[in-house]
């Protein structure tokens, strides 16, 4: 029997921390849901100690999921421990995780601590962690780039204090793979009691080997990889789970360890955490870009039709990618809509379906053929939707070569009808400029991108806005219309309304 690889979630926490990414309570609530379908085996919510809004949603996810371990990040002190604790206390089997440098550079610039205080620190604070709860994870925070004799004494020491999990991040994505591999080995051949712990490592991308350094550490021993799904996460990112579980599964021949990952469930779960964060995924990428199973020259076609696995070394059936996603029409009932959603992990409640249907219905009236990512455009305004303190009543836009771009505005807000005109550059500058006037507010616009939803002239566009509050907090705001202009305004008022919420959810958040 071969090895598990225990699946350690991070898109929740490592994830967010992807610039412009942060998603709300339910939105995370979701998420876990949908990390409960792929069978993940830890989620870590977030950082308890980080906000008031963090600690509700790691709460929320541990009072509620119970199929999982939850986990909770806490730095080396009482008082994130505790918090953490707090967060996670409801949990079936929670974990506690909780980290500290060890590398020369942290240890000497941010922590201004020597290595005895270090060591001695964990120790206390894994022992202090422990009396919580015996589930008990530690990292020593840029481990790849410590001196590795250090590494090794800390975590003999971490697991005499209790801890159950040790993990060795390559934190800044410095490591190369045989490098990597080899650092792991040293751990597992000079750490007395290593075999009173699991071993785990949590790669990032900014040499694009976090999947590579994943894949050396467990040939040579680590049996839990923290990932996220899309590869999301601080900077470059992280280990991309989805391709972690194809590689594992496509070339179970080569490798001795399997995941208890529902692969079938990966690609709703991609669309899911770029429709949630706003972030695209790349064509080309790895199993869930658009172009991964796409076959463009005409002898890869011919043979893929003549044979499939000629040019395709995985089934897309297995990532849950159904072949042609032309789903629904005009004529298509309530009942196919909620299994074409469910499909793409939404189990949703009668007021929500009712909602969608109205908004499908009338999509439907405008557009011949409606595909997966038009219903992702609209479970995102209907159900991920949040409150909105700014709603689009109407708007109109009037551009053209010769003309001066102007546009008109009509906005309810606390219940109330506005209506203000502005010109611009272009319309949507004029657009932008007649909703910051109505709604007081300065924000930049730090990105903005336009995209088409599907093929055709009918198609939906859909509008991607990165815009940063007065106060500094970024978020991605994200709107779908037939009218590009009219998609543009829908997305800059979703990033208001998100700014306003997560001012309202989050009290000061501090990451
Ligand atoms: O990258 C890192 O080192 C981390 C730790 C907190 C595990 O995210
Ligand atoms: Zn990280």
């Amino acid at each position: 029997m071969s090895d598990k690889i225990y699946i350690f979630d991070t898109t929740l926490r490592d994830g967010e921390q992807s610039p412009g990414a942060s998603m709300n309570m339910q939105e995370k609530f979701r998420l876990a849901q949908q990390l409960v379908k792929l069978n993940v085996d830890i989620i870590e919510a977030g950082f308890p100690i980080a906000s008031s809004g963090d600690f509700d949603c790691v709460k929320n996810i541990a009072d509620n999921v119970k199929e999982v371990q939850v986990a909770g990040l806490a730095r080396c002190n009482k008082k994130d421990i505790d918090t953490a604790w707090d967060a996670l206390k409801k949990g079936s089997n929670p974990r506690i995780h909780t980290f500290l440098a060890t590398s020369d550079i942290h240890m000497k610039y941010k922590l201004k601590m020597d290595r005895d205080q270090v060591l001695s620190l964990a120790e206390d604070s894994v022992k202090y962690a422990s009396k919580y709860t015996s589930n008990v994870e530690f990292s020593a925070e840029d481990a790849s780039r410590s001196d590795l004799d250090f590494v090794c004494t800390v975590f003999e020491a971490v697991i005499n204090a209790g801890a159950t999990t040790l993990n060795f991040p390559d934190t800044t994505g410095y490591a190369l793979p045989n490098e990597f591999g080899n650092q792991i080995r040293y751990l597992m051949e000079n750490i007395p009691n290593i075999d009173k712990a699991v071993l785990s490592v949590h790669c990032h991308n900014d040499l694009g080997l976090a999947v590579a350094n994943s894949l050396a550490a467990i040939n040579n021993g680590a049996r839990q990889v923290e990932c996220t799904i899309n590869g999301i996460g601080e900077r470059a990112g992280n280990t991309a789970m989805e391709e972690l579980a194809m590689v594992i599964r496509t070339r179970a021949d080569q490798m001795t360890v399997h995941t208890d990952l529902v692969t079938e469930n990966i690609y709703p779960s991609s669309r899911m955490v770029s429709t949630i964060t706003g972030m695209p995924v790349q064509p080309n990428k790895a199993i869930v870009g658009g172009n991964a199973f796409a076959h463009e020259s005409g002898i890869h076609q011919d043979g893929v039709l003549k044979e499939r696995t000629t040019y395709e070394i995985m089934d897309p059936a297995d990532i849950g990618l159904s072949k042609g996603n032309l789903v629904l029409g005009k004529h298509s009932g309530r009942h196919a809509l909620k299994s074409r959603i469910e499909i793409l992990g939404y189990n949703l409640k009668d007021d929500e379906l009712d909602r969608v249907f109205v908004r499908f219905k009338e999509l439907a009236d405008v557009k011949k053929d409606m595909f997966d990512e038009d219903l992702e455009a609209i479970l995102m305004d209907e159900v991920l939707r949040i409150p909105e303190t700014y709603k689009l009543v109407y708007m109109g836009a009037m551009s053209g070569s010769k003309a001066l771009p102007t546009a008109s505005v009509r906005l309810e807000i606390d219940e109330e009808e506005v209506e203000a005109s502005a010109i611009g550059v272009g319309p949507i500058d004029a657009t932008f400029r007649a909703i910051a006037i109505l709604t007081k507010t300065k924000s930049k616009l730090l990105y903005f991108a336009v995209s088409s939803i599907t093929g055709g002239t009918d198609a939906q566009g859909e509008v991607m806005v990165r815009i940063e509050g007065d106060d500094g907090k970024i978020v991605v705001g994200q709107g779908a219309d037939p009218d590009i202009t009219t998609a543009a305004a829908r997305a800059y008022l979703n990033g208001l309304n998100r700014l306003i919420y997560l001012k309202k959810e989050t009290g000061s958040k501090n990451k």
